[in-house]
């Protein structure tokens, strides 16, 4: 996208935006990524505070995700967002569950029954809400099984919502590309940090902590992926300074750390452990629609190796994955 082009879609959308929503109100699902925070900020700007978000907080985010999420949109922009804390609701739905596309619905009914009660308490309080802001892109749109290619994991960022809720769907972002509401996130003024984001899916850290998901295994996965991340952000940023990139050839597109449903024996100070192992996962892409593994250097991966064996407690294994997609996916359930 030319400068010109950009500043356009701005100031076009603004204005689409003011024409299509009049005086009347919006509620928006933040869920702190990309997407949703675009189109928040730049809704706000057409209609201020006639734009409400409620922010959903499923307990299935990654370490101090929640207080990012307010801290970089809440307070930077102003946006006026409900906080709602729900992880227990969702572990409660989520017990004994094992199954992935089981633990996706599950998460995404959930999601609806929650956000469809905030609503209906924020429309006692300040009147009718007649329209929904989504954070849908194009991709979204063509993975989702618009394009007859049938669906291979049930995102749900699309659909479920909008059927239920009996308002207006408002998606300025709907024809746009990832990398393109990057760049409008910038002129935005969003932060680099939030801008430049790895995806992360809807249904959380529930699709990487394998088998039925608890606190207790959360609790250790939540720890070893902001190991992960922490170092590889290191890395990525190291690139950044090299090549002035934010998508170099060499920096990793998506990182985190994944909890295999197993145990495996170990030691520890002279003392017989049988602990979690922790599987470090790094991809490189452009659309996650293909994928492969990074060539992480040894350091970066005994760094984050050593800091999990150390920090995190009740691991005693870590591993990296070496799986392109296909055949493996990015996510392993
Ligand atoms: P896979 O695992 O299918 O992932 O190679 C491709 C991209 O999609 C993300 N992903 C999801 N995103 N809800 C989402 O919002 C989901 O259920 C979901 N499953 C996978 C994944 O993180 C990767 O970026």
């Amino acid at each position: 996208m030319e400068k010109f082009v950009r500043e356009n879609f701005i100031e076009k959308s603004v204005e689409e935006i003011k024409t299509i929503v009049g005086g009347r109100k919006v509620l928006c699902a933040l869920s702190g990524g990309v997407d949703s925070s675009v189109a928040a900020v730049l809704t706000q700007k057409a209609i201020g505070n006639n734009l409400s978000c409620i922010f959903v907080d499923t307990g299935l985010m990654r370490k101090n995700e929640g207080d990012l999420v307010m801290e970089t949109c809440g307070k930077r922009f102003s946006l006026r967002i409900k906080r709602v804390d729900s992880g227990p609701r969702f572990l409660a739905k989520l017990a004994g569950v094992t199954d992935p596309e089981q633990k996706r619905k599950i998460i995404g009914a959930e999601f609806i029954s929650v956000f469809e009660e905030e609503s209906k308490k924020l429309e006692s309080e300040e009147g009718e809400i007649n329209f929904l802001l989504q954070g849908t892109i194009y991709p979204d749109i063509l993975e989702s099984g618009s394009n007859g290619a049938g669906v291979v994991k049930s995102h749900h960022n699309v659909g479920g919502l909008p059927e239920r809720m009996n308002l207006e769907l408002l998606e300025p972002l709907k024809y746009l590309y990832k990398n393109e509401v990057r760049i409008v996130g910038e002129d935005l003024g969003i932060a680099s940090e939030l801008v430049w984001r790895q995806p992360f899916p809807g249904p959380g850290l529930a699709i990487r902590c394998l088998g039925e998901v608890n606190e207790e295994k959360l609790s250790v996965l939540r720890e070893a992926d902001a190991v992960v991340r922490e170092e590889i952000d290191v890395y990525n940023k190291q690139l950044f300074t090299q090549t002035g990139a934010h998508d170099s050839a060499d920096s990793v597109w998506q990182y985190f750390a994944v909890l295999p449903d197993l145990r495996s024996v170990g030691m520890k100070n002279g003392v017989r452990t049988y602990d979690h192992a922790i599987g470090i996962r790094a991809v490189k892409s452009e659309n996650a629609m293909t994928a492969d593994w990074a060539r992480l250097p040894w350091q970066v991966l005994e760094t984050i190796s050593n800091r999990i064996l150390s920090e995190v407690p009740c691991v005693s294994r870590v591993f990296y994955d070496l799986t392109p997609k296909p055949p493996g996916t990015i996510e392993w359930e």
